[in-house]
């Protein structure tokens, strides 16, 4: 049986740099042009991550579509990695939005829009109280501030390989039994990460009551369902276990749902019934503008609101955060972008593309899974779905040779795939063979995609 061989992903990989950087001629003198001005060529080093070299400039966005400096047209099925989840400058956030611009964008000063919002809020998530910020980043640190403050305790529980945004507590892995800063991390606020962080497995009810027993730690922090190592689902009973155990043990329980909204209009913690202390949402909650969410169950909110305003302001948000745009575009996002009727068209889709990767994975007998959540689907090199976050960092060692240490979790298997759909008129995102269904993509799309997949898979196996 033919085998896909690492000399075979090399040769390819190879012919595929050559004809990105051929094909994008502008992109390159650009990206030449802005290293005299910019940390590694880029306006936010985030740019940098993608595969080929130099980044693609981008010239327009609409819907799912994208367009580059040098003509090529993509289906973007990366949608800036779920910042975009809803399309590309849809016009129900535009036009309230821009509105909203020429009334004033920010002023220090609620404006009328933030009623509904948080009434919307607190309707679809259950929690009462709401605060806005600008990323999810910015969101989940004032979550785990808040938390130590209402706990009186100094530690943060996180999962193994979790991602949460730019947060110290979170940059922090247990990386085959050593508790470490995430490689690269810059800077770390103590030498030792377990002065700040307890760091566990995903689905292990029995290391979760071991961890919190002790009493010290303030706050879980968790995606509803992992989606940045991997999709991994949580096992039947585990999220009852979670919520117990952090009721027994008098944790708080943060719900990050800024990457798993993709499973519907109140994310996972709407279709898993879950009942957080604290919720996270960014990214997509203004359809792209920069905002995010934190919701904080009646007694947290309560006991923020007697405290002295001056006093709620050092150590997160900001003078921007709230600002009268952001409100209008959440206003404008919940009321036409983030419904159950735009879910009703993705995650139908989602699942055809699902099926369409299963099915050439195992017509081509391929040792690889396929994982879903509502509109968003990947891909991986491993014969078995991770059960946890460890599961995942050894199987990428194993599988797509990657030194996670100095590479991270792309191995040159999944950088080929990133190439070969970029040429092909395809964006994955660039962190995972990660795709993202949006209300612009089509059934054609789904399939063109597939195709695309086979045909890389069939040049593989020649
Ligand atoms: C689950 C989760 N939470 C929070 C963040 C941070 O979002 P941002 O970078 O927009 O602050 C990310 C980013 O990928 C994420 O995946």
């Amino acid at each position: 049986m033919p085998e896909i061989t690492l000399e075979k992903v090399k040769q390819l990989l190879a012919r595929e740099e050559e004809r990105y950087a051929v094909e994008r001629p502008k992109s390159r003198a650009l990206y030449e042009e802005a290293r005299r001005f910019f940390v590694a060529g880029v306006p936010m080093t985030w740019m940098r991550i993608w595969p080929g070299g130099f980044p693609i400039f981008a010239r327009e966005a609409r819907g799912a579509r994208l367009t580059d400096v040098d003509g090529h047209r993509y289906l973007d099925l990366c949608l800036g990695d779920t910042g975009a989840l809803l399309g590309h400058s849809p016009p129900e956030l535009v036009a309230p939005l821009a509105e909203q611009l020429t009334r004033g964008i920010t002023s220090l000063l609620p404006t009328e829009d933030c009623i509904w919002v948080g009434r919307e809020l607190s309707r679809r998530f259950g929690l009462p109280y709401w605060q806005i910020l600008m990323t999810a980043s910015d969101a989940n640190r004032m979550a785990l501030r808040v938390a130590r403050e209402m706990t009186g305790r100094k530690l943060i529980l996180a999962f193994n390989a979790s991602y949460h945004g730019s947060v110290d507590e979170t940059l922090v892995v247990d990386f085959f039994g050593t508790l470490m800063h995430i490689p690269g991390s810059m800077g770390p606020v103590v030498d030792d990460p377990a002065k700040m962080t307890r760091v566990i497995e995903f689905n292990d009810s029995g290391a979760l009551e071991k961890a919190l027993a002790p009493g010290d730690i303030a706050c879980v922090i968790t995606e509803p369902v992992m989606t940045n190592v991997g999709i991994i689902h949580p096992e039947p009973g585990y999220h009852d276990a979670l919520r117990a155990l952090t009721r027994r043990y008098g944790t708080l329980l943060l719900i990050d749902e800024t990457h798993s909204i993709c499973g519907g209009p109140a994310g996972m913690t709407g279709e898993l019934n879950l009942e957080p202390d604290l919720l996270v949402l960014g990214k997509p909650i203004a359809g792209g503008y920069p905002a995010a969410v934190l919701g904080f169950n009646r007694e947290i909110g309560e006991r923020l609101g007697r405290r002295v305003p001056w006093h709620n302001f050092f150590g997160f948000g900001g003078t921007l955060s709230g600002n009268a745009a952001a409100v209008a575009a959440i206003r404008a996002t919940l009321t036409h972008l983030l419904t159950k009727e735009s879910f009703e068209r993705t995650i139908p889709l989602a699942r055809k593309m699902e099926e369409g990767i299963t099915a050439i994975i195992s017509k081509n007998n391929l040792p690889w899974y396929v994982a879903r959540v509502g509109c968003r689907v990947e891909f991986r090199f491993m014969a078995q779905p991770p059960r946890r976050g460890g599961d995942t960092l050894a199987g990428e060692v194993e599988y797509n040779a990657v030194d996670v240490i100095n590479e991270g979790l792309s191995g040159p298997l999944e950088i080929l795939f990133h190439l070969y759909c970029t040429n092909r008129g395809i964006l994955l995102s660039p962190v995972h063979d990660m795709a993202l269904v949006s209300p612009g993509t089509t059934a054609e799309d789904v399939n063109r995609y597939l195709a695309v997949l086979e045909a890389c898979i069939q040049e593989l196996l020649a």
